[in-house]
C-alpha cells in the first residue's frame, strides 16, 4: 500500500489571507518523513540493510505495531523514494508522517489565582453536588463507592503538572500520576526530531493538566472534582512548547501506553477531517481490539458543518466523544466592591477586560437603559440630555451591534470606564479598552448587571469601585448555565465520515469546565471543548468497568451508548440559544449524554450494533437489524418505537460549499418499520429486529439531506435503551468535490495572471520568498474531501492553439494528496515534479483531478477534472 503525501519541502506553502469564508486546509506533512510498518519477520536491522539513505526518527517496535519512522536524507525525491521503499519485501505499509495540530479548546484562565487566595463565589462548594457529575449520574456512582479503583488511564496529551496539589502532588509509584513518559521534549514542534525524556511534566500548554483534573482532581473548595478519582494515571507527553504532534509520535505514545499496562487510553487530539485512514487511527483500532478502550475527542469544528469528523476519533472501534454544555457556568473572575445607597460595601465579581486602569476609586454607576432584555443599549448616539459620563462607571447590556459601536456612542458622551453586563449566552470579555479615552472595560455576570439596573431604576444610588487585576482577589463565580445549559455543544464537529460512518459516538460534559491548570500558569482554568468531554468519557469507562467487572471496550461502549440520553437540538436565533422541539441528530451528539449509573447498573441488556447506517441514495441499504440480548435472570418485554429527528442539509441553497454551523434543518424525516414492535426476551436469550427504512421524500438531493433519528426500546423492567440511525438523500459519488471557479493558477505575489505568462523560476533547489518573487501558485478549493487529488503537469506545444491537449510529464511535487480535507489548498511551484526531477523549460497547463467519494481510481468518470490556463516556465541561471 502506498499513501505518499508530500506538500512541504521545495514545494513550499504560502500562508494566505483570502477574502473567502473558508479555512485553508493545512498541508501538514513532515518533509521526507515516513512511517514504515514491517512485514512479518522483518525488523529495523534488516530494513536498514535493504534501504539506506535515511535517519531513524522513532523506533516503533511494539507488540501491535512493528516498524519505524524514518527521515530521508534527500527530501527532493521523497515520493519516489517512498514508492520504492513500499515495494520492498520487508515493508507492509508506508505512510507519510503528518502533523496533528495542538488541541484548540476555548480557554479561560483564572487570572493570577493561587490556591490560597482563590475561592468560590456563592456558597460552600463541598455541600453542592458537582453539576457535570449530576448531569451524567457520576455522583450516583461515587455515592456507591465506585471511583474507578484498580484502573489505569493513560492520558496522551501535553503532559501533566503532577505537582499540582489536586493531582496528588507527586510523580511515580504511590502517586495519582503513577507513571508516564515525555516522548518529545520542550523544543519539539511536530516537524523536528523529538527528544524524549522520562519526565512528563506539563510545563508549557496546560491542556493535559486540565484533562487530568477532569478525570481525577481531588475534592476542593472550588466545587469541581474528578469523575473517576480512584484511578491511577499514566501521562504521555506528545506536545512540545510550540506546534503540533506528528503521527509517528502518536503511534508510539498509544503503543507505549498499551504496553505499559493502560486499561483505558484517552487523547483529546485530532485532525484529518472526514477520513479514517491514518496509521494512528489504525494503531488505536488495534489496541481497542486487544481490549483497551480508546476515547478520542470528536473535534471542535462544529462551525464547519456536516461531514467534518476528525481522525483518529473515527477509527474503527475508537470511541469518539461529543461535548455537552455544563448546566452551570463557572466564570473565573475578580472581586470588586459596590455600595448601594447607605448599605454595606459588598463584593461583586467582574472580569477585567483590558485597559486595567481600575484605580479602585469609587464612582457612581450610570446605566444606559433600564430595560434588562433590550438588545440595542447604546447602539445609537445617546440623547442630548445624557450627563457627562466621565465621572461615572457606565453600565451597558451586551448588544447585537457589538461592543465597539456601543463604546463609540458612550465615548461621545465622555465615558472612560465601561462595564458590560452579560446576556447569559456569551460571557467573553469586551476589548474596547484601547479605544480613545476608555481607561477600563469590565464585564459583570447577568444577575449582577440586572440587579444593578433594577436598583437604579428604583432610584437607588450605586457606587462601584473597580479594583485592578493585580490587586483584586480572583474568585470562581458559578452561575446557572443559561440558555445553553445541558445542550449538545455547538462546537462539536459533526459527522458522518465521507463514507457514511456514524460519528461521534457518545457525549459528555465539555462546555464550561473548571479544572486544574499548571501551577505556573494559574492553577485553575475554565476550558470548553470536546477535549474536556473526552477524558470525562474515559473516566466513565473506568467507572462502568469497575462496577461491571469487565474491561471489554465494545461491551462498555454499548452500555454507554444504549443508555445515553439524547438531547433536543438547539439553535441560535437572534443571538439567543433556543431548544427546538426535536432531538439533536446523532451526527452531532452521538447517542446522547452518557448516563453512567444506568450503564453500570440499569440494564441487563446488550444492544448491538449501536447505530444503523442506511448510507446515501446510491448505496441505500433498505434494511438493517439489531440484536438485544438479555443477560439478566428475568424475562423482559421491550416496546420498540421510532423517534425521528429533523433532516439537515449539508449544502445551503444554490451553493456547493457545505454550510457553516448546520442550521438548515427540515422537518421531513425518514420512516422505519420494525419486524416486531414488541419483544419478549427470556433470561439468557436474544432477539433480533429487522429495521426497514424509507428515506424522507420532498427533500432536495442536490443539497444532501442527512436524515436520522433514534430507535427507542422501552422495557417492562423500566429500562429504556436506544440506538441511532442515519442516511443521506443525495449521491456522494456525484458530489462536486472540486470548485472549478476557485481552482486555478495565479501569481504568488498577488499580481493577476494572464494566459501564457512566463514565470522565471529560481535555479533548482533554491527557495525564495514567494511574496516577492512572482512564481506560479496553484489553488484548489475542495467543496468536499477527496480520497485522492492529483496534479499533473501537461506539456503543450510552444504556440497557442485552441482546445490544447498534450502529454502529462508527471505530477507536481506535493501530489497526489491522499485523504484531503475540504477547504482551500494552495501550493507555490518551483518547477519540481513528484519524482524529484525538474520540469524542462516550456509551455504547460496543470490538470487537477479529484477522486469522487466512493469512486474507483481506475475509472476516468470517477475523477473530476479542472485545468489551469496555459503558462510558460524558464529558470534563472
Ligand atoms: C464547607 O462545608 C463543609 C461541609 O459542610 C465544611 O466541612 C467546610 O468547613 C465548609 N467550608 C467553608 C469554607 O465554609
Ligand atoms: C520546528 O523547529 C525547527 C527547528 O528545530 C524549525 O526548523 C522548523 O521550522 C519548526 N517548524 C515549525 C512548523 O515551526
Ligand atoms: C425591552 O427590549 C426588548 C427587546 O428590544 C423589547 O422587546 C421590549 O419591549 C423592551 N421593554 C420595554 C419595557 O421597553
Ligand atoms: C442619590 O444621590 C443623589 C445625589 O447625590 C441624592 O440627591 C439622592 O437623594 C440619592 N438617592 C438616594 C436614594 O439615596
Ligand atoms: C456506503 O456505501 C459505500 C459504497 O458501497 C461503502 O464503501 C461504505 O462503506 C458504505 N458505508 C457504510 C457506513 O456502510
Ligand atoms: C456504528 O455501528 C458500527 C457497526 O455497524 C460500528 O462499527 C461503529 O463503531 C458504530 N459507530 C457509532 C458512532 O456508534
Ligand atoms: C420510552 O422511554 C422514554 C424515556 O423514559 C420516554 O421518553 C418515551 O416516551 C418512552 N416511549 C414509549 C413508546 O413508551
Ligand atoms: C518549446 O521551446 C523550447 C525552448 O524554447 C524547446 O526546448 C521545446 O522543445 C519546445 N517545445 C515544443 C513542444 O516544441
Ligand atoms: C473545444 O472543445 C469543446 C469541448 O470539447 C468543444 O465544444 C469546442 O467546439 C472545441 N472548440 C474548438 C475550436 O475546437
Amino acid at each position: 500500500m502506498m499513501n505518499a503525501v508530500k506538500l512541504l519541502g521545495l514545494f513550499a506553502l504560502v500562508p494566505l489571507a483570502l477574502a473567502i469564508d473558508r479555512d485553508i486546509a493545512e498541508p501538514l506533512t513532515v518533509p521526507g518523513a515516513f512511517i514504515v510498518e514491517f512485514a512479518d519477520g522483518h525488523d529495523a536491522t534488516k530494513f536498514r540493510r535493504q534501504a539506506p539513505g535515511f535517519d531513524t526518527r522513532l523506533d516503533l517496535d511494539f507488540e501491535l505495531f512493528k516498524g519505524m519512522s524514518i527521515q530521508l536524507h534527500n527530501t527532493d525525491n521523497a515520493d519516489e523514494a517512498a514508492a520504492s521503499l513500499a515495494s520492498l519485501s520487508g515493508v507492509k505499509s508506508i505512510w507519510p508522517v503528518t502533523v496533528v495540530p495542538p488541541p484548540n479548546p476555548e480557554v479561560h484562565i483564572i487570572p493570577g489565582a493561587d490556591s490560597e487566595s482563590l475561592r468560590r463565589g456563592g456558597g460552600n462548594s463541598s455541600e453542592v453536588p458537582y453539576s457535570t457529575h449530576v448531569m451524567t449520574q457520576v455522583d450516583k456512582m461515587h455515592a456507591k463507592g465506585i471511583t474507578g479503583k484498580g484502573i489505569k488511564i493513560a492520558i496522551v496529551d501535553t503532559g501533566i503538572d503532577y505537582e499540582h496539589p489536586l493531582l496528588g502532588g507527586c510523580f511515580g509509584e504511590g502517586c495519582l500520576i503513577e507513571s508516564g513518559y515525555d516522548l518529545v521534549g520542550d523544543n519539539y514542534n511536530g516537524t523536528n526530531q523529538p527528544v524524549p525524556d522520562a519526565d512528563p511534566m506539563d510545563n508549557c500548554f496546560g491542556h493535559g493538566t486540565h484533562v487530568a483534573g477532569i478525570i481525577a482532581a481531588e475534592d476542593n473548595e472550588l466545587g469541581f472534582r474528578g469523575a473517576a478519582p480512584g484511578v491511577r494515571i499514566a501521562a504521555y507527553r506528545v506536545f512540545g512548547c510550540d506546534g503540533g504532534v506528528s503521527t509517528d509520535v502518536l503511534v508510539a505514545a498509544f503503543n507505549r501506553a498499551y504496553e505499559e499496562g493502560a486499561d483505558i487510553i484517552t487523547a483529546s487530539i485530532g485532525a484529518n477531517f472526514g477520513w479514517s485512514s491514518a496509521p494512528w487511527a489504525i494503531a488505536a483500532s488495534r489496541i481497542v481490539e486487544k481490549g483497551v478502550p480508546c476515547t478520542l475527542s470528536a473535534g471542535n469544528d462544529g462551525s464547519e458543518g456536516l461531514f467534518h469528523s476528525q481522525s483518529a476519533a473515527i477509527g474503527k472501534g475508537v470511541t469518539s466523544v461529543a461535548s455537552f454544555q455544563n448546566t452551570k457556568l463557572p466564570l473565573s473572575l475578580l472581586e470588586s466592591f459596590e455600595t448601594i445607597d447607605d448599605g454595606p460595601r459588598t463584593a461583586f465579581p467582574y472580569d477585567a477586560c483590558g485597559g486595567d486602569n481600575f484605580d479602585g476609586v469609587a464612582r457612581p454607576l450610570w446605566a444606559v437603559g433600564f430595560n434588562t432584555t433590550s438588545d440595542d443599549d447604546a447602539c445609537y448616539p445617546l440623547p442630548d440630555d445624557t450627563p457627562d459620563l466621565s465621572e461615572y462607571h457606565v453600565l451597558v447590556r451586551r448588544a447585537t451591534c457589538g461592543p465597539f459601536d456601543q463604546a463609540e456612542n458612550l465615548i461621545a458622551k465622555g465615558a472612560r470606564s465601561i462595564i458590560v453586563y452579560e446576556t447569559g449566552l456569551d460571557t467573553s470579555c469586551i476589548y474596547v479598552a484601547n479605544m480613545n479615552d476608555v481607561e477600563a472595560a469590565a464585564m459583570v455576570p447577568k444577575e449582577i448587571g440586572e440587579a444593578w439596573v433594577e436598583a437604579l431604576a428604583g432610584g437607588a444610588n450605586i457606587t462601584v469601585e473597580l479594583i485592578s487585576r493585580d490587586q483584586a482577589t480572583p474568585i470562581v463565580y458559578t452561575q446557572d448555565g443559561g440558555p445553553t445549559a445541558g445542550a449538545a455543544s455547538f462546537l462539536t464537529s459533526w459527522g458522518p465520515s465521507y463514507e457514511m460512518e456514524a460519528s461521534p459516538k457518545i457525549g459528555a460534559p465539555g462546555g464550561n469546565i473548571l479544572s486544574t491548570y499548571p501551577r505556573a500558569l494559574g492553577n485553575y482554568a475554565v476550558f470548553s471543548g470536546t477535549s474536556m468531554a473526552c477524558p470525562f468519557a474515559a473516566a466513565a469507562f473506568a467507572l462502568v468497568a469497575e462496577a461491571r467487572g469487565t474491561r471489554e471496550p465494545a461491551v462498555i461502549e454499548n452500555l454507554l451508548t444504549s443508555t445515553a440520553k439524547a438531547q433536543r437540538f438547539q439553535q441560535v436565533r437572534n443571538g439567543e440559544a433556543v431548544f427546538q422541539d426535536f432531538l439533536a441528530p446523532p451526527l452531532q451528539q452521538g447517542a446522547g449524554l452518557i448516563q453512567v449509573y444506568d450503564a453500570a447498573y440499569g440494564t441487563t441488556m446488550s444492544l448491538e450494533p449501536s447505530n444503523l447506517s442506511f448510507n446515501d441514495t446510491d448505496n441505500f441499504v433498505e434494511s438493517r437489524s439489531f440484536t438485544l440480548t438479555n443477560h439478566g435472570s428475568k424475562q423482559v418485554t421491550y416496546r420498540v418505537s421510532h423517534v425521528p429527528t429533523h433532516s439537515f442539509y449539508a449544502l445551503p441553497e444554490n451553493r456547493r460549499l457545505p454550510s457553516r454551523y448546520p442550521t438548515q434543518s427540515q422537518p421531513e424525516h425518514g420512516d422505519v418499520v420494525f419486524s416486531a414492535s414488541e419483544l419478549t426476551i427470556p433470561a439468557g436469550k436474544s432477539a433480533t429486529v429487522e429495521v426497514t427504512a424509507s428515506p424522507p421524500e420532498g427533500l432536495d438531493a442536490n443539497r444532501y439531506a442527512l436524515w436520522s433519528g433514534y430507535i427507542a426500546l422501552n422495557g417492562s423492567d423500566g429500562t429504556s435503551l436506544s440506538l441511532s440511525y442515519h442516511g443521506l438523500v443525495g449521491s456522494l459519488h456525484n458530489a462536486v468535490a472540486i470548485d472549478e471557479d476557485n481552482t486555478y493558477l495565479t501569481v504568488s505575489t498577488g499580481e493577476s495572471a494572464c494566459p501564457n505568462r512566463i514565470y522565471t523560476l529560481p535555479p533548482h533547489g533554491i527557495i525564495v520568498d514567494a511574496w516577492d518573487k512572482p512564481l506560479p501558485q496553484l489553488y484548489a478549493n475542495l467543496y468536499w474531501g477527496t480520497a485522492k487529488m492529483t496534479g499533473e503537469l501537461v506539456r503543450l506545444s510552444n504556440t497557442t492553439q485552441s482546445n490544447e491537449t498534450g502529454e502529462s510529464i508527471g505530477q507536481l511535487a506535493g501530489f497526489p494528496v491522499q485523504w484531503a480535507s475540504r477547504g482551500f489548498w494552495t501550493w507555490v511551484w518551483y518547477g519540481r515534479l513528484s519524482d524529484g526531477q525538474y520540469a524542462p523549460v516550456g509551455r504547460y497547463k496543470i490538470v487537477v483531478k479529484a477522486l469522487r467519494i466512493f469512486g474507483d481510481e481506475s475509472k476516468d468518470e470517477d475523477w473530476q477534472v479542472v485545468e489551469t490556463m496555459p503558462f510558460r516556465i524558464r529558470y534563472e541561471e
